[in-house]
């Protein structure tokens, strides 16, 4: 099935606040995780929390496909992983579709690097433009056998059998999903693998590890670990993810009189550069209720509209708020004065170019936004609404969802069924919240 060949469209009209409570679905990131260290440890594991969108639901599907048994997701996420541990998958009979997910390619890369028999992964269209050399490069210095395109994109054919052996990579650019991939590869390696990254990324993979019983070791910007161990069963409590939470977090910012409470928000500290960066630009968050769930910090966080105004975006933030800015400009749009964004090209590769995309369907809305090569100048003016092409991007449509609270005419997001992949019921959760969004 082609998700983005369904061209759903948000209407948003103008205007609205957000108030009450809200609970935002789980953590993409972790949900994919628990389903692949489950499926290869030993026993049994019982994920709840776990997100049901479709990036996720890949994930289990691949591993399902490859004879592990799952039950559920049930409707309230629980997910019972019957684990086949390090070398009990089997070979699937068909390829292994990832949908949109840039996750679940390049963290399998790594696994199926390391399994006896050939597997051949595909994506969608957005997938299929995304780099893939950044993880297949390093795994061939392990002893990989992969194959990409010419120009280094989906569809993969792994190639078993290969025999792995562990490396130090010294990662050019900071990104978890390629320390993951190493990671997850070094399980099957001889010796240690290693990685140091230029800044630091989300450690979920790490933490997850530790709490499969395996050891992980973190000496500054260096991760290591050993090949030839074992993964024991565990029960992961799924936080919400909290780059769902920060379209919220946007919205009540920006739309006068909000006050909104955002719950049991995952806080883990390489995933909070949105709280800091709104902080910067004076919103009012309150973190509330702070405790640990499962290895993972978490809070609620409490929301109140107030002026807010732009900044220069600290270049260290970037990795820790890399899913955030489109959700970010938006906010950037509505503040008193410039917001610049610099190092951050990683976004050009995302689900979309989210810097070109962005600066779109800004300037659709009649604000002054300039692309630059790694980042963006957004000067505010006169939101007046407009039409948005999301581009397929689920992060790209969410965002000027929210825009429209604040806008002087109504905002139509095109092509947005993607939002499924990460947020499934973001429109029913929105308009309680209080966004005058329909989906047609
Ligand atoms: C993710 C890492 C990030 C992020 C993506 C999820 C992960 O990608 O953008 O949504 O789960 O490891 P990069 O590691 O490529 O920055």
């Amino acid at each position: 099935m082609s998700h983005s060949s369904i061209n759903l469209q948000f209407i948003v009209q103008p205007g609205g606040s957000l108030h009450g409570s809200v609970r935002v679905p789980g953590d993409k990131s972790i949900s994919h995780r628990s389903i692949m260290l489950g499926a290869l440890a030993e026993g049994t594991t019982h994920v709840s929390g776990f997100l049901q969108g479709e990036d996720c639901l890949c994930t289990l599907n691949a591993f399902r496909s490859m004879g592990v048994e799952i039950e559920g997701p049930s409707d309230d996420g629980n997910v019972t992983i019957h684990g086949v541990g390090l070398h009990g998958l089997q070979a699937p009979t068909h390829d292994l579709d990832m949908g949109n997910s840039g996750t679940s390619m390049r963290l399998m890369s790594g696994l199926m690097s390391g399994q006896a028999f050939d597997i051949k992964m595909t994506g969608d269209a957005s997938l299929s433009k995304r780099p893939m050399k950044r993880v297949t490069v390093p795994l061939a210095r392990m002893g990989a056998n992969i194959e990409a395109t010419a120009t280094g994109t989906p569809p993969l054919l792994v190639h078993g059998g290969s025999k792995l052996h562990g490396i130090h990579y010294d990662m050019p650019m900071a990104s978890a999903q390629v320390k993951s991939s190493l990671l997850l590869a070094g399980l099957y390696a001889e010796g240690e693998t290693s990685v140091t990254e230029p800044a630091p990324t989300r450690d979920h993979t790490e933490r997850m590890l530790r709490g499969f019983g395996y050891e992980v070791k973190t000496e500054g910007n260096r991760i290591s670990l050993q090949g030839g161990g074992k993964l024991t069963a565990t029960d992961i409590d799924v936080p919400s993810d909290i780059s769902s939470a920060a379209f919220f977090m946007v919205g009540a910012s920006i739309a006068q009189g909000s006050d909104l409470t955002i719950e049991h928000v995952g806080m883990n500290p390489t995933r909070t550069g949105v709280i800091d960066i709104l902080r910067l630009m004076g919103a009012n968050l309150d973190v509330l209720n702070k405790r640990e769930v499962g290895g993972e910090p978490v809070a609620d966080i409490r929301v109140r509209a107030v002026q807010l105004k732009g900044i220069q975006i600290p270049e260290s933030l970037v990795p820790l708020a890399i899913d955030e800015f489109p959700a970010l400009f938006i906010a950037a749009a509505f503040a008193e004065g410039q917001t610049v964004l610099i190092g951050a090209e990683e976004l050009r590769v995302k689900e979309s170019d989210r810097i070109q995309v962005m600066a779109d369907g800004l300037m659709a809305c009649g604000v002054d936004a300039q692309p630059t090569p790694d980042g963006i100048i957004i000067n505010p003016g006169n939101f007046t609404g407009g039409t948005i092409d999301s581009h397929g991007d689920h992060r790209i449509a969410m965002s000027f969802a929210m825009a429209a609270l604040c806008a002087q005419a109504p905002i139509t997001i095109n092509d947005c069924a993607n939002v499924n992949t990460s947020f499934p019921g973001f429109v029913a959760l929105a308009a309680k919240a209080g966004v005058r969004i329909t989906a047609i």
